[in-house]
């Protein structure tokens, strides 16, 4: 899922060009038209799908179950955010708990939220980095599935550190996610009885 340019989208794809992967891409979904994640997975001959947000600015449930009924439809089972910008609420994310992951551009649990880099400079830290997460209910606070470091530089604007830590994520999520299908795979589902 994506909302904007989609490089983080086009590592994943990529990695899962490998048949040793374990995952196919079934589909991109945006909620925003016409952006550049779209076209790279259309260009790709990926399914993509756009559910507006602006359509739905009144009722956030029925914007998350329009995304619910399309990821079910597709017959997907995990869910990567990839510069996903809009907050799912409590019953989708219950819904999908532990099947999605997230990418956030800071050592989480630091710096949750938006404009992450400027706040980084701001406090001057030395290090920044990405985390790959299970996403939970509450923002940006859900399990920890791996991290990157980077450092931040003297002089680094928010707009080259988040290049620097852009590029970071490209090794990052690749890696998780290939970790985390494979433990997935590992664990045999518990079918519980009543
Ligand atoms: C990344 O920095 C990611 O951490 C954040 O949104 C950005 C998406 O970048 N959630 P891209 O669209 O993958 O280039």
């Amino acid at each position: 899922m994506v909302s904007g340019t989609g490089t983080n989208m086009e590592v994943l794809l990529n990695a899962m060009a490998d048949p040793d992967f374990g995952a196919n891409p079934v589909m991109v979904l945006s909620n925003r038209p016409g952006i550049p994640a779209l076209e790279k997975a259309a260009n790709r001959g990926i399914r993509v799908v756009c559910i507006d947000h602006r359509h739905y600015l009144d009722n956030r449930l029925d914007f998350d179950a329009a995304i619910d009924a399309a990821l079910r439809q597709a017959r997907v089972s995990v869910v990567c955010l990839a510069g996903f910008m809009r907050i799912l609420g409590f019953q989708f994310v219950s819904a999908w708990e532990g099947r999605i992951l997230n990418i956030h551009p800071s050592l989480l649990p630091e710096f949750p939220g938006l404009d992450t880099h400027r706040r980084v400079i701001e406090t001057g830290k030395t290090f920044s980095g990405c985390t790959v997460h299970a996403v939970t209910p509450e923002l940006d606070a859900g399990p920890i599935l791996g991290q990157a470091a980077v450092p931040v530089l003297p002089g680094d604007t928010p707009t080259c550190l988040a290049a620097r830590v852009n590029r970071a994520e490209h090794r990052l999520y690749p890696a998780v996610l290939r970790r985390f299908l494979n433990k997935r795979r590992e664990t045999p589902t518990r079918l519980t009885t009543p």
